[in-house]
């Protein structure tokens, strides 16, 4: 499963001493969610990304209705075997033979015979989700998908399916200012072993630090939706972004690169996904993994982060998004 982290540009994380892996968040692909995008920008982060060894791809059949998925798949043309291809897809049926036709429909998109990885995007929490896993499972037997995940589940919604299949990775969101998954997904992932992989790493941009007092954003970017921008909570992370500015300044990286290495140094993260508008974005958030950064530098961000969770509200997921 972990064979993705087998890639040039990695870094250790200090606690558990085991590699962990920058990621392409592939959403913004999509062209619908976050407004607007061009197919030539998406190509050229994907072509940053393999230039700078980063091998790891994240999409969804969600993303932009499956333009995401369609657009790294038209990319990947010649240069599959690169890459580890991850997926996922949301399991508004929870049949097993309503798995296989999502399977099989992110196979087409992708134009490849198999994911590296492919994920329940989020849990459908009304329903029994075994009969989804065991399609997953019978996905890996064919040799369609070689590793299981799921993403936004609760420890128990995993303990659910737990008895049904295995579950190789989740992804969760996880940042400075998003630290709920600490108290129980990422322990009960290290106890058994699976693989937790970061989304929304640096905040959806936030951790960049270019956001104005009072952003801006154009029609259709759903992030003036997300928890970060909520009125009573957006003064509050405006001012914790300026002091971590304080932290990038005095030891000379920038804040971008001290985000994502925040969220490579904490205890059970195998690989951070960062998304990327086009190539220099990207190119910024590989540049991350460049040099040491000492711990005292990441524990004034943790402290920082402390009191801005105080003001984030414990609803469940960025989103306010409860299927
Ligand atoms: N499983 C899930 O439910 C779930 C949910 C969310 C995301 N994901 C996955 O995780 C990936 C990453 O998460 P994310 O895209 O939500 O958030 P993110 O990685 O925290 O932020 C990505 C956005 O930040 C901005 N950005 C990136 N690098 C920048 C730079 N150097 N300078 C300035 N701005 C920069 C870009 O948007 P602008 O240029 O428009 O500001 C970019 O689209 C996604 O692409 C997706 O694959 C999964």
């Amino acid at each position: 499963m972990t064979d993705y982290i087998r890639q040039p540009s990695v870094t250790i994380n200090p606690v558990t001493k085991r590699h962990c892996a920058l990621g392409l968040g592939c959403w913004v692909f999509g062209g619908t969610q976050w407004g607007g995008q061009e197919d030539s920008e998406s190509v050229s982060a994907m072509d940053s990304a393999l230039d700078l060894g980063i091998t790891h791809f994240d999409t969804a059949s969600g993303y932009g209705g499956g333009r995401s998925e369609s657009v790294v798949g038209d990319f990947l043309q010649g240069k599959r075997e690169r890459v580890f291809l991850a997926s996922k897809f949301f399991p508004g049926e929870t049949t097993t033979e309503y798995v296989l036709q999502q399977i099989d429909a992110s196979l087409d998109r992708l134009r490849t015979d198999f994911l590296d990885l492919y994920y329940m995007h989020w849990p459908n929490s009304s329903k029994d989700l075994r009969p989804v896993m065991e399609g997953l499972e019978r996905a890996r037997s064919q040799g369609k998908i070689r590793s299981i995940g799921v993403s936004n589940f609760s420890v128990e919604q995993m303990e659910q399916i737990a008895g049904a299949g295995r579950i190789d990775a989740h992804q969760v969101c996880y940042n400075l200012y998003w630290r709920f998954p600490e108290k129980d997904v990422i322990p009960y992932c290290r106890e058994r072993d699976i693989a937790v992989v970061t989304y929304s790493s640096i905040a959806q941009g936030v951790l960049t630090g270019k956001f104005p007092r009072e952003p801006q954003f154009k029609e259709g970017d759903q992030r003036p939706h997300v928890v970060f921008f909520e009125a009573e909570v957006w003064p509050h992370l405006y001012e914790g972004v300026e002091e971590l500015k304080k932290v990038s300044t005095e030891c000379g990286r920038s804040l971008t690169h001290l985000a994502i290495r925040w969220v490579m140094s904490r205890p059970g993260i195998i690989s951070v996904l960062v998304g990327a508008r086009n190539g220099q974005q990207f190119q910024e958030s590989v540049a991350a993994l460049e040099g040491e950064i000492p711990q005292r530098v990441f524990d004034q961000m943790t402290g920082i982060s402390d009191s801005m969770m105080s003001h984030v509200p414990d609803v469940g997921n960025i989103f306010r998004y409860y299927p």
